[in-house]
């Protein structure tokens, strides 16, 4: 009994060892999706090797890990040359870190930035920024991506005031699910709206609301966090004027579990708060097309969120994670704690660690073609020490080819 025993402990400690160990997937642009492991153990400049490189199409952009498999979007020329639209594309994880191939399919649009999969797994959603669409694809268990049931169609009236080519025609940056299933939202960063669909089944949505920000707000990217089962806060982060709006959506219907018949007309959508991503003291820049925000996150506790600044007026000065406490309850949920180096240039993604209290916050800075992982404080939520950085090759400016995306397995 006592040496049955004695093995498991001993078998515990082996897990215990090999599971100080991460495994992490980066989207680059050049190099294709990279699987590293990252060992917090080990010196900050050996802590992360690359274990494999899997091809995934012209500049894949973005990463979602669902169970065993892992999604991926290219930029443009799917499935060669002769084609603007991007394409969608799903792996099977591997032993050791591998990942292998299993379909892929056009994501109908050119500028693939984003792909979700709806909670239930059935249904997966791509935005393409360029080709002003959205397309929505049911997915089978095994990972096969079916032909495409809806490919919405984005349109702008007038330009807006953002500068550049930030709001010349309608660019819709995210399709992302709402955690209940019953809501998938697209901001479109070019019209300063977002666009609310409900989903009724497997590849079946339907455009229900949309919300109108104000112009030059240029909204990217939306978190999701439940309160209850019938009220979700709807953070959305918007790269034009830098901030963060926060919204409550309460769907009464869905605690008599017959929402997807009335969905549009319970939701109750109200605005709570807007903050700056560069500092609480001032509420909202001008639109303009210098700091960008881009990533929005919050911690497993919910105390934290964090969100990505790129500024691109100075290639010298480091960008910023903006940190703000969290009160979920309060009329303001939000407010701000200050930033945090992400010790290198244009943060495009970010991500806290799978670890229950999220240890660690990877960023992956896309002009300085680097990742760097940082401890976090889960007292303070601030960030510590660099655990881990990598190099993914030289820094060119004019070509901006580094990491795109960054997610812990
Ligand atoms: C890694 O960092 C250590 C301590 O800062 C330093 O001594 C060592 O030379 C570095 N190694 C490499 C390969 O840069
Ligand atoms: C496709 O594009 C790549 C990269 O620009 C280029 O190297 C290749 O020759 C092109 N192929 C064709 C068939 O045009
Ligand atoms: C954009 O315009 C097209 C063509 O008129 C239309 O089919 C589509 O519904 C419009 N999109 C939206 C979101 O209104
Ligand atoms: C949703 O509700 C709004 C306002 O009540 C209404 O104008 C709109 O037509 C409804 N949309 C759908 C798809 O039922
Ligand atoms: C947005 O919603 C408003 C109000 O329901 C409606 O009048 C308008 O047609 C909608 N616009 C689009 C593009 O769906
Ligand atoms: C916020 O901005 C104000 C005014 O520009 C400045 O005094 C303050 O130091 C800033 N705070 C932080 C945390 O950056
Ligand atoms: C992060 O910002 C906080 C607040 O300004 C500061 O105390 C802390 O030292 C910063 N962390 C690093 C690693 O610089």
């Amino acid at each position: 009994m006592s040496s049955i025993r004695a093995l498991g402990i001993a078998f515990l400690t082996c897990l215990t060892t090999v599971s100080s160990s991460f495994t992490m997937r980066v989207a680059h642009q050049q190099r294709g999706i990279l699987t590293l492991d990252f060992d917090p153990t080990k010196p900050a400049n050996s802590s992360i090797r690359v274990l494999s490189t899997t091809e995934a199409g012209y500049k894949p952009g973005w990463l979602h890990a669902r169970g065993d498999k892992l999604f991926s979007i290219s930029r443009k020329h799917f499935p060669d040359n002769t084609s603007d639209s991007a394409g969608v594309y799903s792996f099977q994880k591997m032993p050791g870190g591998q990942i292998s191939f299993i379909d892929s399919k056009s994501s109908h649009g050119d500028g693939g930035v984003y792909v979700d999969i709806s909670p239930d797994g059935k249904t997966l959603a791509s935005a393409n920024i360029d080709g002003s669409t959205v397309s929505v694809f049911p997915l089978s268990p095994d990972g096969y991506i079916g032909e495409a049931t809806h490919v919405f169609k984005y349109n702008l009236t007038h330009p807006g005031p953002g500068t550049g080519d930030s709001q010349q025609i309608a660019n819709p940056h995210e399709a992302v699910f709402s955690p209940h299933g019953d809501l998938l939202a697209v901001p479109d960063r070019g019209s300063d709206r977002v666009y609310l669909y409900q989903v009724h089944s497997t590849g079946q949505v339907e455009l229900i609301r949309n919300m109108t920000l104000a112009l030059g707000t240029g909204p990217r990217h939306i978190l999701f966090s439940p309160l209850s089962r019938t009220k979700n806060l709807m953070y959305l982060v918007s790269e034009i004027d830098n901030t963060i709006n926060v919204f409550s959506l309460d769907h009464p219907s869905l605690s008599c579990g017959n929402y997807r018949s009335d969905l549009n007309e319970t939701l109750k959508i109200t605005h709570l708060q807007v903050v700056s991503t560069l500092n609480s003291s001032d509420q909202r820049t001008k639109p303009q097309n210098i700091d960008l925000a881009s990533e929005i996150a919050l911690s497993n506790d919910g105390r934290f969120l964090y969100v990505s600044n790129r500024n691109t007026e100075s290639l010298d000065d480091i960008d910023t994670l903006a940190i703000y406490a969290v009160a979920a309850n309060d009329p303001q949920p939000l407010r701000f704690l200050g930033l945090n180096s992400t010790h290198g240039k244009i943060p495009r993604h970010f991500s806290l660690s799978s670890d229950p209290r999220n240890g660690f916050i990877a960023v992956a800075n896309q002009v300085t073609n680097d990742l760097h992982i940082m401890e976090r404080d889960t007292k303070s939520g601030f960030l510590g020490r660099i655990a881990g950085q990598v190099s993914f090759g030289d820094v060119d400016l004019s070509t901006q080819l580094g990491p795109m995306a960054v997610i812990w397995d």
